[in-house]
């Protein structure tokens, strides 16, 4: 069998696990999808600062000419952002070739638009890393769940915040303090807006809302309050009264099946509940539905690796889907009209 290629965009420190994956993992990838899948070259805005073992034979500076190749079968997306991520993956889509994607910003700010490109390409658009890195939550919630019927999702889905409060909470460190702590550690980056903000949380409530709901919710939708105000003072209150504090997102249906709503805020939590014992930079995400009831996902919710363990696992499905000249189910099959408004929250 022919081997399937693949166009890696962005080798930082999600692409460049999978590019060594990719390397080490490569007889039991075969194995799993039925060809050898190559890594056909890798796209990236600083040669110079490409991370050892990364073969330099296929390093380039031009990701647009790299996502017109016709032999590119899958372009796989890790540089995060709005543009060039959104016209990169649309000209991949119009060049016949599906594309993986970690993208939060990019799927909750433009999902609709680029299920709908991938549709009329008969390409596949797969992003389970874009939500709470190597949890999966994605496929689970729309083939999974697919038969059930989900009214709530609800957790914590940035690892930086949940660091912050984990510190703030251990140690009694004040929120300056704690995240000067994330940034030494790498946990937050340099700019830490879009973490501490609720932004980040914001982007992956909208993904999960729009999946588990059956409707189209974009980052607008979604009610944000990030942790900047949160003091050390807060924390020891909650404390007395038995509790943590952690930045939640929540999306809801209504009772009335109407509207949903997503939002993400701090929130108090019982220490006796699970969500109290998630500590460091974990995630963890409750789905409530109506024939299975409560299901619980934990794990490493960033990283490297964690993340790059999502992405190699929609590589494979989609370079199944490639072989067996078929696509997994679009969008179409999963979204209905809107439920409604979405309602005060
Ligand atoms: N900044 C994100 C977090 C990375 O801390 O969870 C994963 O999306």
């Amino acid at each position: 069998t022919r081997p399937l290629k693949v166009a890696l965009l962005g080798c930082g420190v999600v692409g460049s696990e999978v590019a060594r994956i990719m390397t080490t993992h490569a007889d039991d990838l075969t194995a799993r999808i039925g060809a050898p899948v190559e890594l056909a070259g890798i796209a990236v805005r600083r040669p110079d600062r490409v991370r050892a073992g990364i073969p330099a034979e296929l390093i380039t500076t031009d990701a647009k000419e790299l996502v017109k190749r016709d032999d590119i079968d899958v372009v796989v997306e890790v540089i995060g952002g709005i543009e060039p991520a959104r016209t990169l993956i649309t000209t991949a889509f119009e060049h016949g070739a599906s594309v993986v994607s970690a993208n939060k910003a990019l799927v909750a700010a433009d999902g609709a638009a680029l299920h709908a490109a991938a549709e009329a390409n008969g390409a596949d658009l797969y992003y389970e890393a874009a939500v709470a890195g190597a949890i999966p939550l994605v496929r689970p919630l729309r083939e999974s769940l697919a038969g059930d019927k989900v009214n709530r999702v609800l957790g914590i889905v940035n690892g930086t915040t949940n660091f912050i409060l984990d510190k703030m909470d251990s140690t009694g460190a004040g929120y300056s303090e704690a995240l000067d702590e994330a940034t030494a550690l790498g946990y937050a980056e340099a700019d830490p807006t879009a973490d501490v903000e609720g932004f980040d949380a914001a982007a992956k409530a909208a993904i999960l809302a729009g999946i588990a709901f059956h409707t189209r919710v974009t980052i607008d939708d979604v009610h944000r309050e990030g942790l900047t105000e949160v003091t050390a003072s807060d924390i020891a209150s909650a404390k007395r009264m038995g509790c943590t504090v952690k930045l939640l997102a929540i999306c809801e249906r209504a009772a009335d099946g109407a509207s949903v709503t997503a939002r993400v805020h701090p929130a108090m939590i019982p220490l006796t509940h699970p969500l109290a014992s998630v500590r460091e930079a974990y995630n963890a995400v409750f789905v409530e539905s109506e024939a299975a009831g409560q299901l619980m996902f934990y794990g490493p919710g960033a990283g490297g690796s964690p993340t790059a363990s999502a992405v190699l696992g929609d590589l494979v499905a989609v370079c199944r889907n490639k072989l067996a000249g078929t696509t997994g189910p679009g969008e179409s099959a999963y979204t209905q009209l809107p439920v409604g408004p979405m309602g005060d929250v």
